[in-house]
């Protein structure tokens, strides 16, 4: 038998309980009682024992989810342009073009931009690319290749983030059926979202689905919590355990993007621009990335 230490600094919680008839927090105008209460003492059981659950101001209100599709929509529309005219003989600078147009004219701001120094508006990675592509006029689209545009907005403060692949001419069978698996990894874990459980059940759905096709996913880069800035807690991954990872709860944004590879999962960057990220064994690798809130049952797609 064994007796937990007592001594030692107690462990710190930050989730702290309003008054009972205080206005709630979440911005409805109600009282605390009334409102948020219940989900507050639920939330804090789960911290109690211990499972990282999110801080309250990175929950999304009901203003700041309307704020976020607004974003998104500029976000959708830039993609939209791509998916029109995207074709073989194009540069990944021509989409860039295309995804800065579209942005800046419905009055956005493309979030990759400057961003930690990365150079162009969007990320553009063929084949055995798996993220962080730099559009370049010395890239040409050709038959067969497949493509991810990822493209990420700012309007009025607020963030979001989707990509899709492309797939150029005539594409193998091979290359056809990793976009669509990959695809179908994104669903699964859209589909295991849901409230009061972990991101683990989540990554654990998209992990397997992966497996079960004879891919693998990439390990070191994953989702992230987005909203209020580009990247917020939590990192999500796509390899992680059923039962593990961050309390999913009603009011938290975040992105569900798997990199699944033909091949091994290992990867590399890039040395001499330090952004793109290649499968270390030079096979295809697809993504697929959305946005989504947690709801009160499930979740809802922001941006796709
Ligand atoms: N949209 C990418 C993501 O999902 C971010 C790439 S932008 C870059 O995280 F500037 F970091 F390359
Ligand atoms: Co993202």
């Amino acid at each position: 038998m064994s007796l937990r230490q007592l001594s030692g600094a107690q462990p710190t919680f930050s989730w702290k309980k309003l008054g009972r008839n205080d206005l709630c927090w979440c911005g409805s105008g109600k009282k605390y009682k009334t409102c948020h209460e219940a989900f507050d003492d639920r939330l804090i059981r789960y911290e109690r024992q211990g499972v990282p659950v999110p801080q309250r101001s990175s929950l999304k209100k009901a203003t700041d989810i309307q704020k976020i599709k607004d974003s998104a929509k500029i976000n959708m529309a830039a993609l939209d342009a791509v998916a029109e005219k995207i074709c073989a003989g194009m540069s990944t600078l021509e989409i860039d073009r295309i995804v800065e147009d579209v942005t800046r004219k419905m009055g956005g701001i493309p979030a990759p931009l400057d961003y930690k120094g990365f150079p162009k508006s969007c990320c553009t990675s063929i084949n055995d690319q798996v993220c962080h592509g730099i559009p370049s006029g010395d890239d040409i689209l050709k038959d067969g290749d497949i493509i991810n545009v990822d493209c990420s907005t700012i309007l009025d403060g607020y963030f979001s983030d989707s990509s899709r692949m492309f797939m150029i001419g005539e594409v193998s069978a091979e290359k056809k059926r990793l976009v669509e698996v990959t695809k179908e990894c994104m669903e699964i874990g859209i589909k295991a979202v849901r409230p009061w459980t972990r991101l683990g059940d989540m990554g654990d759905a998209v992990h397997q689905h992966a497996v079960k096709n004879g891919y693998t996913v990439v390990r070191e880069i994953g989702g992230h919590g987005c909203g209020f800035e580009f990247h917020e807690e939590p990192f999500v991954s796509y390899v992680s355990r059923p039962g593990t990872e961050m309390l999913m709860v009603p009011g938290m944004v975040f992105t569900i993007e798997p990199m699944v590879n033909m091949g091994g999962e290992e990867i590399f960057v890039d040395e001499d621009n330090e952004w793109t990220v290649y499968t270390a064994d030079r096979m295809p690798s697809a993504q697929w990335e959305v946005e989504l809130v947690v709801t009160e049952d499930g979740c809802e797609i922001l941006c796709s």
